[in-house]
């Protein structure tokens, strides 16, 4: 398969790094406006695989591109993956789908019109650990109530509020998890360390019968990514980072003790669970899913409209910080 990578910047690299290690890449056509992106992406690769180019028109000439990945800032992601779709191309965007809910709509309809495929780089679905939730989540009976938090160090980079760099792949996560769309949200947001954006937020989403508190931010010396589900037959504990997931069902709950051990050990845990799954790069497998797809035309994972409903309910709690108020969240 030969794949168009556009933007090669911080995670565009990550794209290229992992296109060209697999087997069934023969070739990585890399395409960004900037001469020293390029550079970078050029010792990647092996056997002259990879090449560059600076705009897409001058790639498409010279090359046959079966599949294509957008990593370009966010504020460009409908101008170029429209492009791209009206060639024919599928497409997989980086998330969030685009900058605003209307240009999310377009970009799902085009690609519905041109019948050509469009995943959103929900990275986090791909997961190995959120992946193993997924499949043993029948054992915390039904989910009422998660926190999650997303925390991470400042930078001098133009990422956007927190909301929508951050928030957005919990949320995305969520709905996942549960299979539901948020419909309400209320929210508080700041702005701590960024120059331009709000870098915190922290948010109440609701999901019907399911609550769930996410707090993302910029601001922190460290960075964890943790999540906490309930349910009514026990609970979930999963760091997105070290992958590590545990579940702990809540029968034989010991609440009696009689050393410090045991309160620190076993008070509260009920029958632990420790899922066998095997740890991987997370984007790595969103991107052989991708090929996957692309290859046998079957539907990815996070389709454009899972992409649409985590923006949505980012941008309605953006709305909801500012009005103070708790806001619904349409598409
Ligand atoms: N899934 C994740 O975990 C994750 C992580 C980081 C970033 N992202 C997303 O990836 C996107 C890019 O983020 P980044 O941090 O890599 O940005 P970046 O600024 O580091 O890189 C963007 C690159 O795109 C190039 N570019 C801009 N317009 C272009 C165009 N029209 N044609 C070709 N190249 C163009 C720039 O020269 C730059 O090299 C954002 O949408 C962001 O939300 C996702």
């Amino acid at each position: 398969m030969n794949v168009m990578v556009v933007g090669a910047g911080m995670m565009g690299f990550n794209h290229v790094r992992n296109f060209s290690s697999f087997n069934n890449v023969k070739h990585v056509i890399v395409v960004d406006s900037s001469e020293e992106a390029l550079k970078k992406v050029s010792s990647l690769g092996h056997c002259g695989t990879v090449s560059a180019y600076k705009t897409i028109e001058e790639a498409l000439k010279n090359e046959n591109v079966d599949a294509a990945t957008i990593i370009v800032p966010t504020n460009s992601h409908y101008k170029v993956a429209s492009s791209i779709i009206a060639k024919g191309i599928p497409t997989l965007v980086e998330k969030p789908i685009t900058e605003t809910i209307e240009d999310g709509k377009k970009l799902i309809t085009e690609a519905k019109d041109c019948g050509v495929m469009l995943m959103v780089g929900h990275i986090e679905r791909f997961n190995p650990a959120v992946q193993a939730l997924k499949k043993n989540i029948h054992h915390l009976g039904v989910p009422f109530y998660a926190s999650v938090h997303r925390f991470g160090v400042p930078t001098e980079r133009d990422v956007g509020p927190a909301f929508i760099d951050q928030a957005v792949h919990d949320i995305d996560i969520l709905t996942f998890l549960v299979g539901k769309y948020p419909s309400e949200v209320s929210a508080v947001e700041a702005r701590i360390a960024d120059k331009k954006s709000n870098d915190l937020c922290s948010a109440i989403f609701e999901f019907g019968s399911f609550t769930a508190t996410v707090e993302a931010n910029r601001v922190t010396p460290i960075k964890s990514r943790e999540l906490v589900i309930l349910g009514t037959a026990g609970a979930a504990k999963l760091d997105y980072i070290s992958q590590d997931l545990t579940i702990m069902r809540a029968d034989h709950v010991t609440t009696k003790y009689s050393t410090f051990d045991e309160i620190v050990l076993r008070v509260g845990r009920g029958t632990e669970i420790k899922p066998y799954f095997v740890k991987d790069e997370p984007l790595k497998l969103e991107l052989m899913h991708f090929l996957d797809c692309v290859k046998n035309k079957k539907e990815p994972l996070t389709t454009g409209m899972d992409g649409l409903h985590a923006l949505a309910a980012a941008v309605a709690g953006m709305k909801a910080a500012k009005s103070g108020k708790r806001e619904s969240i349409c598409i």
